[in-house]
């Protein structure tokens, strides 16, 4: 059965590792595309989505291997440049290869990404800086498909931030032999990584940190090898585990400032927490409090992938608390299970009021990554035996939850 079974109740205790980062693992491994030669991303997280990309990799070409968290990717013979729509529908953030196959190949086609559980994720951005940066593009329900024959320099604006058309414009600028400017870019730290990769493989890229990137390209990429960062959401995640279970938790390699805007809202409930030695301890056994009001926002702001954990999180701390988010439309489908196991949640577009009591186990559904691991929380606190079924999807994001949750004195396990 794809379920994890918890019995509630126990509070966390212990230190954790936190797995690299799935959110810059991902656009890194594209990236290796653009270099005819090898990358060697080391901590790299073993998740699905993670093999989905290798796949996909190997489909068009690439060689690759696995040494414990190390992939190899050997992009020296890319011969096709064509990513089918299973691969686009079931890993939406694939569409980044796009800027990458303009870049190697010259040309590239994708499957059109449907839309998705968190709601419509268009890819309108996308495409909007591949055309400002000359590629031509063709559009049919089923596929997208590009070539770079006039691809030129130049300065491109945002409309709107965006993580991942930054990432596709700064993928597709770096093969580009001009100085291209991208304005009013995400600021996410995933694409500061980004960057830093790029640099590693000998592409002159600048400005990410303040969101406007002038990348000179065309320079002769070399062979690298690069670590992941360790993930700011599974950190916040452990972080939320510990607090809803009134825990004690170490993060032996903390995020760092990438998680101060959680760390805020942490301290706010109730949470305590000092860094020391490098690693970050977080103390949550006084009384939790409601938060008043917190918003999702782009980087530095509240992350929308920490929003469903959080909002376990308040279910369980007495008083009433109201949560808006601002960057999926419909990213509350945790709130409906939650309710089954008696949390008061009333929804109203993008607002969440949260009326926080005590848990009791339920069989209940994960629809998705980030929800599903709200309801593993949950189930932590909750008395008694939750079910989560659906646990693929949150096995999307977190590489060892069970056993990571379980290491920290949680009574958890997956059913096979
Ligand atoms: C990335 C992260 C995801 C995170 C999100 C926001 C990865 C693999 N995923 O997703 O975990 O929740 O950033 O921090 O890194 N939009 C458009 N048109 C586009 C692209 C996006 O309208 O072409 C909209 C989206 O629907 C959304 C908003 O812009 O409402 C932000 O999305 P975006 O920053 O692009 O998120 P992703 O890169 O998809």
């Amino acid at each position: 059965m794809d379920a994890i079974r918890i019995i509630g109740g126990r509070p966390l205790r212990g230190s954790i590792t936190v797995q690299g980062s799935k959110n810059a693992a991902l656009p890194m491994m594209a990236a290796a595309l653009l270099h005819e030669g090898v990358t060697v991303l080391h901590n790299c997280p073993r998740i699905a989505d993670v093999f989905y990309m290798e796949e996909i990799l190997r489909e068009l070409g690439a060689d690759t291997f696995w040494s414990g968290h190390s992939l190899h990717l050997d992009c020296r013979q890319i011969c096709h440049a064509c990513v089918k729509q299973d691969y686009t529908n079931k890993m939406r953030s694939s569409v980044i290869l796009l800027g990458a196959l303009l870049g190697r190949k010259k040309q590239g086609t994708i499957g059109y990404p449907g839309g998705c559980v968190i709601g419509q994720r268009p890819v309108d951005l996308h495409l909007q800086v591949l055309r400002g940066l000359g590629a031509r593009i063709q559009e049919s329900e089923e596929k997208i498909c590009a070539d770079a024959k006039q691809m030129h320099g130049g300065c491109f604006v945002f409309p709107r931030k965006s993580v991942g058309a930054t990432e596709q414009g700064m993928l597709a600028a770096v093969a580009i032999p001009e100085e291209t400017q991208l304005l009013n870019c995400a600021c996410e730290p995933e694409i500061l990584w980004l960057e830093r990769l790029l640099n590693a493989m000998g592409a002159d890229v600048r400005g990410a940190r303040d969101g406007r990137i002038r990348i000179r390209g065309g320079r002769r990429l070399r062979d690298c090898e690069f670590w992941v960062p360790p993930d700011r959401i599974v950190a916040g995640t452990y972080l939320c585990a510990s607090a809803i279970t009134r825990g004690v938790i170490t993060l032996c390699n903390p995020p760092g400032e990438e998680m101060d805007a959680f760390l805020e809202v942490y301290q706010k409930m109730g949470g305590q927490y000092k860094f020391i030695g490098g690693k970050l301890v977080a103390d949550s056994r006084r009384a939790f409090k409601p938060v008043n009001f917190v918003e999702t926002a782009e980087y530095p702001g509240f992350p929308t992938d920490l929003q469903s954990p959080l909002m376990a999180v308040l279910t369980a701390a007495h008083g009433k608390s109201h949560i808006r988010e601002n960057i999926f439309e419909d990213r509350f489908k945790a709130a409906y299970e939650l309710r089954k196991m008696g949390a008061g949640i009333e929804l109203s577009g993008r607002d969440a009021w949260i009326q926080g009591g005590s848990l009791r186990g339920n069989s209940v559904e994960a629809q998705e990554l980030r929800g599903g691991a709200a309801l593993v929380l949950a189930g932590l606190a909750a008395e008694g035996e939750t079910i989560v079924r659906g646990a693929s999807y949150i096995e999307r994001g977190y590489e060892t939850i069970c056993e990571d949750l379980e290491s920290l004195g949680g009574r958890i396990e997956r059913y096979r």
